[in-house]
Formats: structure tokens, C-alpha cells, sequence
């Protein structure tokens, strides 16, 4: 990529950002389109937050990624919020055009699960209750889902979440329940979503939060860990003749929405998954 004095800069701050694997899929998307920016990190330490929102706007940063621990303090320091954004309470994406914040985790894991099915008028089962179960909630009731039940092992972090999106009137039927009753509601669910670190590295040999035989094969199965890529949910799925959705699929999903909002166009999504898939070495 050739950097020159009218290349645009976008990028990431968190605490830290070393492992990401957001450039070289930005940067791969930004070179196979032509397009001028570069994408790069910047490790922000909490209390240096303010000051770098400010002056990454005064540097003419076009854009930026915002992860752990930076994505609810950051809210603080933007003149606007998109409207789903406000609701999670929580942004990993800024738009310095008008400096105006995305949560497009969300949105990553909806698109994620509907290369195979749509999540309108559906049932669907989140386990889960911190903070990518909260971004996908909120999704999953803006696109139109019948009913969603949140399960978690905490079950009051579960009914608080519950509380919320349906104080969002974004969809009618939302309940909550203790994870451990979790085989009683995929009978009817048509959508799993896992938000727990379960089976993630180096964990992956950990009992899954459901087994093969509770469930069915019209079963979508959606994981969002991405380490390992075929998680023991995923295996479980699998065996069972369902629908599996990977974790890196909202990787991809969340970073393509990302690199439209700051270039205005339509994210390769070919090009970034393969750039994704060699970063995280899979095939
Ligand atoms: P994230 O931002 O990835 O959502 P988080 O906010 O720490 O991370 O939330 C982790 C979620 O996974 C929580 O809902 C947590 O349940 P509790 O609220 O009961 O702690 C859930 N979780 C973590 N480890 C788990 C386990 N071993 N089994 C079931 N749920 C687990």
C-alpha cells in the first residue's frame, strides 16, 4: 500500500490492541478497492481517552474502531449517537465526519446469522447477559424477531438485559431464565446465539452450554467465539444436522459495516474474510 499525503487515516483504540486482527482485513479491503486510507492501531491507556478522541478528530482522523475498555466511556466524548448505539450503551465504531457513534457488533452477529436464515418473525434463544449479549439483543429485536429469551447464569443480569430491550419497544416478547434451563427452550427456538467465553482457547475441550440431542436440524447455531473456529457448540451443532454460524463470520460482519460508514462504500466482503481467515490461520 502506498501512503501518501492524502491518505486518509481510520483505525483502533483500545487497551490493549496488539492482537487485533483488524488491520490487515481493513487494510486488504482498502487495497483491493483502490481506496486511499490505511488502517492502524493505537493503544490508549483510560485516562488518556478524552484527549485522544479530541485530538484524533484535530488530526483529521476519518474513523476509528473503539474496544475494551474505551467502548461505553467513549459516548461521553461524541456530538451523536446512532440510534441503536444509544440503546446498548456501548460504541466500537466513530465516524469523525460528525463524530458520531455505531455499535456494529450488533449488527455484525445479525448479519452473520442471516447468510443462512433471517432473524425476522423468528424465536430466539440468547445465552448469555453481558456485553455482546447486549449488543446482539438489541438487533435482534430492531430486525424484527417474534420473541427472544435471554439465559444466563446470573439470572438478574439476565432479567435487567430482558428489562431493557423491551423497554426499547423494538419487540414485545422478550422474557428471561437461567441458563441451566436452556434444554427446555430450543424445542421451539428457531435461533441459538452463544455469548459466553465458553469453549474458547484455551478452553476448548469445555462442557457446551447445550448438547447434540437438544437439538433440532432446523436449528440455527451461532457461536460467537472465534477461537477455535469449530467451538463445542459448533461440534454439538453439527452432530445434531443443524444450521451452524461461525463466530468469525461477526468479525467479519462487524468490520464491513465499519469500513461503510467511513468510506461510504460497500465493504469486499470476500476480500476481507479471506484477509481475516489468514490472520487467524484458518484455511
Ligand atoms: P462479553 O463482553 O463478551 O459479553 P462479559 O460482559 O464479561 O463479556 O459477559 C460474559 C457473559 O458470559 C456473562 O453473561 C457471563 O455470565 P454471568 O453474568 O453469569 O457471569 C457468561 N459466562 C461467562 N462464563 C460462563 C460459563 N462458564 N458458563 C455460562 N456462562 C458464562
Amino acid at each position: 500500500m502506498k501512503i501518501t499525503g492524502r491518505t486518509n487515516v481510520v483505525g483502533l483504540i483500545g487497551n490493549p490492541v496488539e492482537h487485533s486482527f483488524s488491520p490487515p482485513m481493513h487494510n486488504a479491503a482498502f487495497r483491493a478497492l483502490n481506496l486511499d486510507y490505511v488502517y492502524v492501531t493505537f493503544d490508549v491507556e483510560p485516562s488518556n481517552l478524552k484527549k485522544s478522541i479530541e485530538g484524533a478528530f484535530s488530526l483529521n482522523i476519518k474513523g476509528l474502531n473503539v474496544t475494551i475498555p474505551h467502548k461505553i466511556e467513549v459516548m461521553k466524548y461524541l456530538n451523536d449517537l446512532d440510534e441503536i448505539a444509544q440503546l446498548i450503551g456501548a460504541v466500537n465504531t466513530i465516524d469523525f465526519k460528525n463524530l458520531k457513534g455505531y455499535n456494529t457488533d450488533g449488527i455484525g452477529a445479525i448479519k452473520a446469522i442471516e447468510e443462512v436464515e433471517s432473524i425476522k418473525n423468528k424465536n430466539v434463544v440468547i445465552a448469555g447477559a453481558g456485553g455482546a449479549s447486549r449488543a446482539i439483543s438489541f438487533y435482534i429485536a430492531k430486525y424484527d424477531a417474534d420473541k427472544l429469551t435471554i439465559l444466563n447464569r446470573n439470572v438478574s443480569k439476565a432479567e435487567k438485559l430482558s428489562c431493557d430491550v423491551s423497554n426499547s419497544q423494538l419487540i414485545d416478547d422478550v422474557s428471561f431464565d437461567s441458563i441451566s434451563q436452556i434444554e427446555s427452550y430450543l424445542d421451539d427456538a428457531d435461533i441459538l446465539i452463544d455469548t459466553t467465553p465458553v469453549g474458547m482457547d484455551p478452553h476448548i475441550n469445555d462442557e457446551p452450554i447445550v448438547t447434540a440431542e437438544n437439538m433440532h436440524e432446523d436449528l440455527v447455531v451461532f457461536d460467537a467465539v472465534y477461537n477455535p473456529n469449530e467451538t463445542v457448540l459448533i461440534k454439538q451443532a453439527i452432530k445434531a444436522g443443524a444450521r451452524p454460524v461461525y463466530g468469525i463470520k461477526m468479525l467479519l460482519y462487524q468490520g464491513a459495516e465499519s469500513f461503510k460508514i467511513w468510506t461510504g462504500v460497500d465493504a469486499p466482503i470476500d476480500i476481507m474474510e479471506d484477509a481475516l481467515r489468514k490472520t487467524l490461520n484458518l484455511k
